[in-house]
């Protein structure tokens, strides 16, 4: 059986999940093929598989939109599908949503895994290096994950003929989350707009290597006169700030001196991937 696994990933969370469910799904013996969903990938992405595995972080409670963009362009044809999500600390209906789309174009949604990650907007926007909060922060995470993966792929194993349809509830506190926190969480932060014109590289550390540019899932980043400039086709998925090799790259007055993540480098989470 040919699985895809196709994934959004910022700072690098989903990532590694998708890179441990494709090595579970190999050992299985399944023919995986694993693929990062960006602007460009979106033009040339392949439908032959057989299950459609689908990862994304969440991002302000709802899936980024590519990836709603990426299910849109599939054709289900009664396939199966199945979903993983990367969370700070809660994911709202994102994957509810995501389900409903699936649905739409015809998949048969077979399930849906869950993982706590060290948030990646908390270690950029609120964590200094090498302070309390960094490790509390890093700390935050599901355990197990590599063991939650193989009970996964497990089940769908034994499920192979199965046609039952795993609806994902909606949360009963959306209303509460919808009609008062999201309101708040606007008036206070604008969500992520205010952060879009605020990237910029610093010229004495960056040197030019372009992997911000190669990078950016959003292609809004190019170099120019020597100069690494950012457009407003951002997402805020902090993928370059937390990627760039030497740390350049910064939301003005929000991230200097703190945290640049990486989940390969956290100890305690490579302990529970293995
Ligand atoms: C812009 C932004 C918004 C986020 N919003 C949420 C959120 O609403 N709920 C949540 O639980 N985590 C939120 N997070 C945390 C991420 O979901 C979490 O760190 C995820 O694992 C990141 O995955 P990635 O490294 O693959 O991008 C947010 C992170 C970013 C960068
Ligand atoms: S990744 Fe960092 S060092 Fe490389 S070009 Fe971008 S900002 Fe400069
Ligand atoms: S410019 Fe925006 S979309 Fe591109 S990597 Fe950086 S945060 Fe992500």
């Amino acid at each position: 059986m040919k699985t895809g696994i196709y994934y959004f990933s910022g700072a690098g969370n989903t990532e590694c999940i998708a890179k441990i469910m494709a090595e579970i799904f190999k050992i299985k013996g399944y023919s995986v093929f694993r693929k990062r969903i960006t602007n460009t990938s979106l033009q040339t992405i392949q439908q032959e598989y057989d299950i459609l595995v689908t990862g994304f972080p969440v991002y302000f409670r709802r899936a980024p939109l590519m990836v709603q963009d990426f299910i849109n362009r599939q054709a289900g044809h009664n396939r199966k599908f199945f979903t993983f999500c990367t969370k700070g600390l809660y994911s709202g209906n994102a994957a509810r949503e995501i389900q409903i789309l699936a649905k739409e174009r015809s998949f048969k949604c077979s399930g849906h895994l869950e993982f706590l990650m060290p948030g990646s907007d908390a270690l950029a926007l609120m964590a200094k290096k090498n302070s309390l909060t960094e490790k509390i922060f890093k700390s935050i995470h599901s355990r197990n994950i590599r063991k939650q993966i193989e009970d996964f792929v497990k089940s769908i194993d034994n499920n192979a003929a199965a046609a039952a349809v795993n609806e994902i509830k909606a949360k009963w506190y959306t209303p509460f989350d919808n009609g008062i926190i999201k309101p708040l969480e606007r008036y206070f932060t604008n969500n992520h707009q205010i952060f879009v014109n605020r990237f910029e590289a610093s010229q004495s550390s960056c040197n030019l290597c372009r992997h911000c540019v190669h990078n950016c899932p959003n292609a809004n980043i190019a170099i120019s006169d020597n100069r690494v400039l950012f457009g407003s086709n951002c997402s805020v998925c902090l993928r370059c700030l937390h990627q760039c090799p030497q740390e350049a790259i910064e939301i003005r007055n929000k991230t200097e001196n703190n945290v640049k993540y990486h989940p390969a480098m956290t100890k305690d989470l490579s302990v529970n991937f293995s």
